[in-house]
């Protein structure tokens, strides 16, 4: 048990069983599962919910983000989105909230006969892994979705890939901790000696590489909200993934009108917006549905993604520190993986047992030692992240 922390704030349990840090969908996720089950559970963050789920689109695509070379990855993000439903409901239910969950399914696409030939090669990869593709005809894919630009090449629907609103996510969550018995507490937590608990669970985004040492660096994205012209639905109702000129978009509409256009992928640690990135994401977007030319632009933001070194989260406890777990690096999965953390998480507090669904994501998997005194490791932070390029996501 950790000792040593610094007084607790009025009202809070002292000490409480779980201490978590980072009130981001993960570590709210944690939360409201541990406090559901009886433990006394502490939640510390400045600014709940402003972290990368503010930002984020809210895709829940494990078949449309399945890459080469990524099997283990692919493997929990189908196992975290097949509990995305009960999730969702239960979550709903508990909060009294309307999350935006929508299953529409995802469209991939490509514009010209170079995005439809590299299209083609990472279906194919999907469809190997036995993950629901299907390409469709021309016919059915403007049957499917007429906004479709004609001048699109050729699509594939992947019909089991979701979505949910991170911006109504986040504050449901909390209502779901809360109501369960956990308390937030709005403070920064800088080593992990400033907490008291029977266990520390770091679920702090990109903050967790300062605070355990582990190999998390921040991955820059920009992002775009639209919205159509009167508040109207937009006039497409899948998820769109494509790639438009050899550069890649998503669009992500919502039912109030709203549309997200993501996002660029950038080894850099500012959040500044670019307008070379707005140019280049709404290009692509309006080469992909031309009506999206006449729709407002009404945000343009940028966030940090947790980055590890092989894409995937680190999920368990640290070397030499079992009373430490990690639950970080969910690099672009962060809303996706949410209910399959939560649970393999508060899982492995309360039985001390690990899921066999863990093993490929623990942190020792770097082979990295961790330090004496987390919290000053800073050092071994930045997982590499020395280049500034910029690519598509
Ligand atoms: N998963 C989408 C993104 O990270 O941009």
């Amino acid at each position: 048990m950790l000792t040593g922390g610094p007084a607790q704030p009025a009202g809070v349990p002292f000490p409480p069983d779980v201490a978590v840090v980072g009130a981001g969908p993960v570590g709210l996720a944690i939360a409201w599962r541990c406090a559901a089950r009886g433990l006394r559970v502490v939640v510390h963050d400045p600014a709940p919910g402003s972290g990368a789920a503010h930002v984020a689109a809210g895709m829940l695509a494990p078949v449309a983000e399945a890459y080469f070379g990524e099997h283990e990855l692919t493997g929990l993000l189908t196992a975290s989105a097949a509990r995305w439903p009960a999730f969702a409901a239960e979550l709903a239910d508990v909060s009294g909230a309307d999350l935006g969950y929508r299953a529409d399914g995802t469209l991939m696409v490509g514009l010209t006969a170079d995005d439809l030939a590299e299209a083609r090669r990472l279906w194919a990869y999907q469809q190997g892994l036995g993950l629901p593709v299907a390409v469709l005809r021309p016919s059915e894919l403007r049957d499917r979705e007429p906004a479709l630009a004609p001048r699109v090449r050729g699509g594939a629907l992947a019909a089991t890939d979701h979505q949910v609103d991170p911006r109504r996510l986040v504050p449901a969550l909390r209502t779901a901790a809360e109501r369960a018995g956990a308390t937030l507490v709005a403070g920064a937590v800088r080593r992990l000696s400033d907490v008291a608990a029977g266990v520390t669970v770091v679920a702090a985004g990109c903050g967790a590489a300062a605070l355990t040492g582990l190999p998390v660096r921040p991955v820059k994205g920009q992002v775009l909200r639209l919205r159509a012209p009167g508040g109207v639905a937009p006039g497409f109702r899948h998820v769109i993934r494509g790639y438009a000129d050899g550069e890649h978009v998503y669009l992500v509409p919502r039912a109030g009108g709203e549309v997200v256009v993501g996002a660029t992928v950038e080894e850099r640690t500012d959040t500044t917006v670019s307008a070379g990135a707005v140019l280049r994401l709404l290009r692509a977007a309006v080469d992909l549905v031309p009506e999206l030319a006449e729709y407002d632009l009404v945000e343009t933001l940028a966030g940090l993604r947790p980055g590890t070194p092989d894409n995937a989260p680190i999920l368990g406890p640290l070397t030499g520190r079992p009373d430490v777990l990690a639950a970080t690096g969910h690099h672009r999965h962060g809303i996706v993986l949410t209910p399959v953390t939560a649970d393999l998480i508060s899982d492995l507090i309360l039985t001390g047992e690990p899921d066999p669904l863990l093993a490929p994501f623990t942190p020792d998997r770097f082979g990295l030692v961790t330090p004496d005194e987390p919290g000053v490791a800073g050092a071994r932070a930045s997982g590499g992240a020395t280049m500034k390029e910029e690519r598509w996501n």
